[in-house]
């Protein structure tokens, strides 16, 4: 079997097109901009890549992006009066802590400290409350892009077998349980699971957010399984790329362009002989992660005006 490689940019950019007819479609009834903030504290590499390409996306369909950029050394505090600025600030609707943030930060505070109502990213308590009972709420943006490309993709998932392997805030826990929602039978696993191979590969549907570049090969899949691979990692050791992905020319020449290769937690190429369908890394559900956040600003800046 060859599996289907699912093209999530397709998807991402059906998503982010109902997203500019409704930011244009506010705009055109109440005269409003919605408007994201995003809040990076320090340095981090992939994030000022995030948190560009996140930028880019707002400017594309019309909502206004504002960065907050914090110094590495910067209390706790510090940021907190930033996000509390923002709470207050009306032309905000959407705030985005991006993460990880430097180790001395408290993570839980910051993320407790946004305005509910304006939590778009779907991290404060209470979100992430209102989603384990099933009721509306700002839904993570990863996990409600995996739903989004499990639904458009017409894959079933009532009385099927989905294995989460990952159990983290952002992605694992959020994701099991909408899959949960959408009556799968679901398993969640983790690095420290034994025998993962065994408990992976009862999955119809397997959900992999794990971090561990191409840790996934054909033994961890169910024949004709569905993989989503949400792992993203820059592999730049020559001799590690080699041993994963022997002399792959497209491999060895993308490290030799950037200095390293992007790598999912799925062996693509291996998993591909027995998977039914798959997400890519680039190019699945790293784009509907924006695409998912563009449309929870959408909601928030509705929401705010009493108006859906
Ligand atoms: N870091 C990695 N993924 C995410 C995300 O979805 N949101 C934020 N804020 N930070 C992240």
């Amino acid at each position: 079997m060859t599996a289907r490689i699912i093209d999530g940019r397709k998807i991402a950019q059906q998503i982010k097109d109902e997203v500019r007819l409704g930011v244009e479609k506010l705009r055109a009834t109440a005269g409003i901009q919605p408007g994201l903030a995003t809040v990076l504290v320090g340095d981090h590499p992939a994030s000022q890549v995030y948190i560009r390409m996140k930028a880019r996306a707002c400017e594309e369909i019309g909502i206004r992006s504002t960065t907050i950029l914090i110094e590495k050394n910067s209390s706790t505090e510090e940021v907190l009066r930033q996000i509390e600025q923002l709470n207050r600030d009306d032309q905000t609707d959407g705030i985005l802590v991006q993460l990880p943030l430097p180790s001395h930060i408290d993570e839980g505070l910051l993320l407790q400290a946004v305005d509910p109502q304006k939590d778009v990213d779907g991290f404060h308590p209470v979100s992430l409350g209102n989603l384990l009972a099933g009721r509306e709420c700002f839904v993570p943006c990863t996990p409600a892009g995996i739903m989004e490309i499990l639904k458009k993709e017409g894959i079933p998932l009532k009385g099927k077998r989905a294995v989460m392997l990952g159990r983290s805030n952002i992605v694992g826990k959020p994701t099991a349980i909408l899959l949960m929602h959408q009556h799968a039978t679901v398993t969640i696993c983790h690095s420290r699971t034994e025998n993962l191979p065994r408990v992976t590969s009862e999955g119809d549907i397997l959900v992999v957010a794990i971090g561990r570049p191409a840790m996934v090969t054909e033994e961890f899949v169910k024949p004709g399984a569905v993989v989503i691979d949400v792992g993203v990692n820059r592999l730049s050791d020559l001799a590690e790329i080699k041993r994963i992905f022997g002399d792959d020319p497209l491999r060895l020449a993308e490290h030799q362009k950037k200095g390293y290769t992007l790598v999912g937690d799925v062996h693509q190429a291996r998993v591909q002989e027995v998977a039914s369908a798959l997400t890519p890394v680039p190019g699945g559900v790293g784009p509907m992660t924006i695409a998912m956040l563009l449309k929870n600003t959408l909601i928030a800046a509705r929401r705010r005006r009493g108006d859906g």
